[in-house]
């Protein structure tokens, strides 16, 4: 897909296998370790908060830090207030994401208590409000009608935006239509997507990625891919997309799925964790592991050195996993606490003794 100046005409041409968003783990250095070592078709940035980059959360900014390489990059946004929705949709629009998606899948407590993600499948009239408002901000600033300066956001904000537009090398002067999309789930407690789809599809989004599980069920039990060609089937003839997500292993399981379903695109998640050979069908070596682990710590000292190391360390381990001695390295990597120290271990990850 290189051809990423219209996302939504590239859709009518490929069924694009994506980097789904994950909170916590798919920031800028994944990301571009995923870029760099097999790339998906579409990559998501992990969810912000609309209520807090429309007001100030000016650290929140880090999480929309994206590189070229990555495009197209789609900006996640999670929240349940409409206008904060409406004024961070002129945000990304203006950062020059090629997407904007809107978390209504999340289960976490934090989220759902509060409203937003998953719980909006339970009030679908402000989950209507939410995508029109999104809708409406794209219109606006691709019209000219709405600016960046025009949103009431204080001058720290738009410093911070600046910063945002020179890391990314985006040039206002040629501004893109970002696609419009929703990520969601089969229903809270049970499916019910003979109610909730056909209201997402009323409101057209160019996309809807549906995780086959509800809810409740967190990401207990099994993806119900047959629920998924469900929804495929009601969206027919909308001109609307169906993504499939759900326990994909692999490019090819993937691919496979997209001619079993008959969907769309189709993302994965927590396959590429430790992983970013996903992609690319590739089992890698040891040494291509620890050189991945030592690229994606480099990246995080040098994009984000004001971060803390440790929560690194989760990342480490997932590289460690299912090499031979991934116990006994366990052990080592959850007591790294900086580059050279991760450096020192290389031996015991290429040539690993039992
Ligand atoms: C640690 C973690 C964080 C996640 N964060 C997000 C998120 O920010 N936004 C979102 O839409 N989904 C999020 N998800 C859900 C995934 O995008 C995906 O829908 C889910 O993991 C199922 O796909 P998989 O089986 O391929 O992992 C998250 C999942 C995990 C495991």
């Amino acid at each position: 897909m290189s051809d990423y100046s219209s996302l939504k005409d590239s859709l009518n041409s490929h069924k694009p296998i994506c980097l789904s968003p994950m909170d916590g783990i798919t920031d800028e250095p994944f990301r571009l370790v995923q870029a760099k070592i097999s790339k998906p078709d579409i990559t998501f940035t992990e969810f912000v908060s609309a209520e807090g980059i429309s007001h100030g959360g000016v650290k929140l900014y880090d999480q929309l830090l994206f590189s070229q390489i990555e495009r197209p990059i789609v900006g996640q946004l999670f929240g349940k207030d409409p206008d904060s929705f409406y004024k961070s949709a002129i945000i990304l629009t203006h950062l020059g994401f090629d997407g904007i998606d809107i978390n209504m899948g999340c289960p976490a407590k934090t989220v759902i208590d509060n409203g937003s993600g998953a719980a909006l499948i339970n009030t679908p009239d402000l989950a209507v409000q939410i995508i029109q408002s999104v809708k409406q901000a794209v219109a606006d600033y691709t019209s000219g009608k709405t600016s960046i300066n025009d949103i009431g956001l204080n001058q720290k904000t738009l410093a911070i935006i600046d910063r945002n537009l020179k890391y990314s090398s985006v040039n206002d002067s040629t501004p893109r239509q970002p696609t419009v999309s929703v990520k969601t789930r089969l229903g809270v407690s049970s499916p019910s997507v003979d109610t909730w789809i056909p209201v997402l599809l009323n409101q057209h989004p160019d996309f809807i990625s549906i995780h086959g599980r509800t809810l409740k069920q967190a990401y207990s039990g099994q993806a119900d891919w047959n629920l998924i060609k469900t929804v495929v089937d009601m969206a027919q003839g909308s001109g609307v997309k169906i993504f499939g997500n759900g326990d994909l292993q692999s490019r090819s399981q993937a691919q496979e799925y997209i001619d079993k379903y008959h969907i769309d695109g189709a993302l994965i998640g927590r396959a590429c964790m430790g992983n970013p050979w996903v992609f690319a069908d590739h089992k890698a070596t040891p040494q291509e592991k620890y050189d991945a682990m030592i690229y994606h710590a480099q990246l995080s000292t040098e994009i984000f050195p004001q971060r803390r190391f440790d929560p690194l360390r989760k990342h480490f381990l997932l590289y460690a996993g299912g090499l031979p001695n991934a116990s006994k390295l366990r052990s080592k990597l959850v007591r790294i606490s900086n580059l050279s120290e991760l450096q020192s271990i290389e031996s015991d990850f290429v040539s690993p003794q039992e």
